[in-house]
Formats: structure tokens, sequence, C-alpha cells
């Protein structure tokens, strides 16, 4: 396996413009949440893991962390059925949360997860996404802090994987799926 990765298109969002993003969202929530004492950031891992640790580099305020194990099926299509592998630890009662993940797809992740959250009572939950792909939206989703929209492209890197490949890439690529059907053919023989 050669470094990076053969499948990999063409970078999208560069290192640099991630970067200058990422800081500019951590100004903003250190911004916006000046007067919370109880600021906790909730990731959900795996995809959203590169994102949250930059990000609360930004954010200038004392604040929490804390993660949520969650995958939507199945296979390319999202079928709307979100799982809850491992639940957060940090009772949010009474806590200003922000939900954080690096992508917005169809959306039935983080509509999923805010319903359960909410039911929580938190003092406030916002939901914060690197990226939208915004044509492939099935649920009404509102993100308010939002990194980049982007076309409706196969991407890796910065935490987005295939088939958990490409996660560790600094930068967000597109994914040439001609070269990744020729370097993995799909196992015929499976299922
Ligand atoms: C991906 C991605 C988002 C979600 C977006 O996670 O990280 O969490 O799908 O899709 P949606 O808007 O259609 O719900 P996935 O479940 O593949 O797991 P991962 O984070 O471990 O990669
Ligand atoms: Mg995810």
């Amino acid at each position: 396996l050669k470094f990076p990765y053969e499948f990999i298109g063409e970078i999208l969002i560069t290192q640099e413009q991630i970067q200058q993003r990422v800081a500019d969202l951590g100004e903003q929530i250190t911004q916006d949440y000046q007067h919370s004492d109880k600021l906790l950031l909730l990731g959900l891992l795996r995809g959203s893991v590169m994102f949250m640790t930059d990000l609360m580099r930004h954010i200038r305020r004392p604040m929490t962390m804390d993660f949520m194990l969650v995958s939507s099926y199945a296979g390319t299509e999202s079928s709307g059925f979100v799982r809850i592998d491992a639940d957060h630890k940090t009772n949010i009662y009474g806590w200003d949360v922000i939900l954080i993940d690096d992508i917005v797809d169809t959306g039935y992740t983080l509509y999923t997860v805010r319903k359960l959250l909410l039911e929580r009572q938190p003092r406030s939950l916002k939901i914060c996404a690197l990226l939208d792909k915004k044509a492939r939206h099935k649920v009404d989703i509102h993100i308010d802090y939002l990194g980049f929209e982007i076309p409706d492209y196969f991407v890796v890197g910065y935490g987005l994987d295939i088939d958990e490949k490409g996660r560790n890439l600094p930068y967000i690529a597109s994914v040439d799926l001609e070269k990744y059907k020729k370097l993995y053919p799909p196992d015929e023989g499976k299922k």
C-alpha cells in the first residue's frame, strides 16, 4: 500500500485551507460561548476525530470533550438507520453542547443524534460540521458552524474514509472510483 493512497483523485480542499477555516470556526465559537461555563464539544466517532482535535486547539475557553460512536447504514446509500455503538459519558443536562461531525451527507446521523440529545436536556445544542453535501440532504438539518459546502463527490481525508482507508490524509481529496475498484475489486462472493 503506497502513500498517499493510489485511488486519490484531486485535492479539493488543501491542508492550509482547512487549517484556516478551522481556526476561524474556533474563534467564532470562542466568542459565541464567552459567557458559558459549561461548554462541551461532543464528537461523533470516528469521522470527526481529526476535525475535533484541531478545532479545540482554537477554542480559547474552558471546555470539556466527549464522544459518541455511531454508524449509519448501509453500504453507500444511507438507509436512514443510525446505530449508537457507544454513548457519551458526560451527563449533558444543563450543558452548552456543540455536536461535532466531519460531514453532513443525508443528514440522518446528526438529525437522529440531535433528537436523542435534546431529550437529555442540555442548556443549548448546536451543530458544527466541517463539510456539507447540501444536494444530498434527506432531512431538514440546520448547521450552526460549517467549514465548507462541497459537491456530491466521494471524498476522503481529514477523518473521512472509503472502507476505512484515507482517514489520515491532512487534506480533503476526491476518490477516483475507477482506480479504487481496480485496486479493491468488490467481493462478489460475499452477500
Ligand atoms: C459518516 C460521517 C458522518 C455520517 C454522515 O459516518 O462521518 O458521521 O456518515 O452521513 P449522513 O449525513 O448520511 O448520516 P459513518 O457512519 O460512515 O462512520 P465513521 O464516522 O466511523 O466513518
Ligand atoms: Mg461519522
